[in-house]
């Protein structure tokens, strides 16, 4: 009894050494190649810390002037921002006349661009950012502009300005201001941004800022906003898109992302959505600019910039499952029903214009594309065990 008693000892040890052997195995040796799982278990452990910081009184310091850049003197003091080289002030205005629902900005989209993504630019006027296409109604009006800063490069500005206000004339659609346009100043687009629209078209109901390399499903966007609108909420507080909760600063040295302990201290970011594509109501774009001119940081990932904004301004991102993060959306009709933004398009996007607007032209005839087929499609598409940064498993049951 005694012996047998010992033996099962013996055995249920080795069992438990080597079930701990395989799990240090899995844990150490996979984390490289299943990163994305992992930090996004790690996201949620910082979750808990996120709530217990004060990013308010963090981030906030008042009357700082956060830019070198010079005056635009359009608020007189307070107002820091770079001065203009390409601008259209006056794109808001117009159609309507007077003032009241007719002839309102239901959306007033900003486009992200480079001084050398002509082509970019061309595909998105081609396609998704035809204003003229746009199925408005009630006479709401979409607005379409791109945003740049000026080649960084002083030996080759000169030829790539003259082809932007080439660019410009044919188009009248872009916004430019005299900062080298670099992945470190992205913030300083962002700016950009939230400035020009509160001076220039402070009446419109959203705003969208966008990569060039995103796809816009315009149509589905315009009939979620005037959802928004309808409901109790009118549309306002609203900040949307695909949401990074408690992501870790990345503090590897050798990453694009890598952000040292003296830019910003604490070991999560705020909530925020990602850059490549969200929408924020007209209130709260007028508060992000206001946190903008009193926010202590020179943070130069755009994105958490804008979290720090809100954070200070006391907003909270919102996660919609057909806004896509980094990924790109599955080509598959079902998925166009619903689909809002898709990212990683350089070279596509007439394509998947084609089969998106087939797809829209079809939706008001009953298809052969019942409702239950298009669930049982898109979770075959989306329910995959590996993760991926596309719409996620829940999106397909929507
Ligand atoms: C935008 O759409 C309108 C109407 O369909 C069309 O006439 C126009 O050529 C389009 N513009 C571009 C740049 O494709
Ligand atoms: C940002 O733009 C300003 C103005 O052009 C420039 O002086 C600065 O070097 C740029 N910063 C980076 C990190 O590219
Ligand atoms: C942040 O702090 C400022 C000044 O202390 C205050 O006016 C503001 O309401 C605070 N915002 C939030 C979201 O608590």
């Amino acid at each position: 009894m005694y012996i047998n008693f010992r033996r099962i000892s013996k055995c249920r040890c080795v069992h438990l050494l080597v079930a701990s052997l395989v799990l240090y195995v899995m844990l150490v040796g996979l984390e490289p190649l299943d990163h994305h799982a992992v930090s996004h278990v790690r996201s949620f452990g910082y979750r808990y810390l996120v709530n217990k910081f004060d990013f308010n009184a963090t981030f906030r310091i008042a009357a700082y002037r956060r830019h070198g850049g010079p005056e635009t003197g359009h608020d007189g003091g307070g107002t820091t921002g770079f001065p203009y080289l390409i601008n259209h002030p006056d794109k808001c205005d117009g159609g309507g006349g007077g003032g009241g629902g007719w002839g309102r900005v239901l959306l007033l989209l900003f486009v992200k661009s480079s001084p050398e993504n002509s082509a970019q630019r061309r595909a998105i006027r081609d396609t998704w950012g035809n204003e003229t296409f746009v199925p408005g109604r009630r006479g709401e009006r979409v607005r379409v502009l791109f945003v740049l800063g000026a080649h960084p490069d002083p030996g080759q500005r000169l030829r790539v300005q003259e082809d932007l206000l080439r660019e410009d004339r044919a188009h009248g659609d872009l916004i430019q201001q005299d900062f080298a346009d670099t992945f470190h100043n992205l913030t300083a687009k962002l700016v950009l941004q939230f400035q020009w629209a509160r001076h220039h078209c402070p009446d419109a109901r959203f705003l969208m800022s966008a990569d060039d390399d995103v796809f816009v499903h315009v149509p589905n966007l315009l009939r979620y906003l005037r959802g928004l609108l309808d409901s109790p909420s009118g549309g306002r507080d609203l900040w949307v898109g695909h949401v990074h909760r408690g992501a870790p600063p990345n503090r590897r040295k050798s990453s694009k992302y890598y952000v040292s302990r003296e830019l910003y201290p604490l070991p999560c970011y705020p909530d925020y959505t990602a850059g490549a594509g969200y929408v924020v109501s007209g209130d709260v774009a007028a508060k992000i600019y206001g946190a903008t001119l009193v926010l202590r940081s020179s943070m130069y990932i755009d994105d958490v910039f804008m979290g720090m904004c809100a954070s200070v301004a006391g907003v909270s991102p919102l996660d919609h499952a057909y806004f896509s993060g980094e990924g790109k959306a599955q080509r598959h009709p079902c998925i166009f029903d619903q689909m809002i933004t898709s990212h990683g398009h350089e070279t596509d996007m007439y394509a998947l214009w084609r089969a998106t607007a087939e797809r829209e032209l079809a939706r008001s005839a009953p298809g052969p594309l019942g409702d239950t087929y298009c669930v049982a499609v898109r979770a075959a598409l989306l329910c995959r065990p590996h993760y991926r940064d596309t719409y996620s498993c829940m999106a397909a049951f929507m």
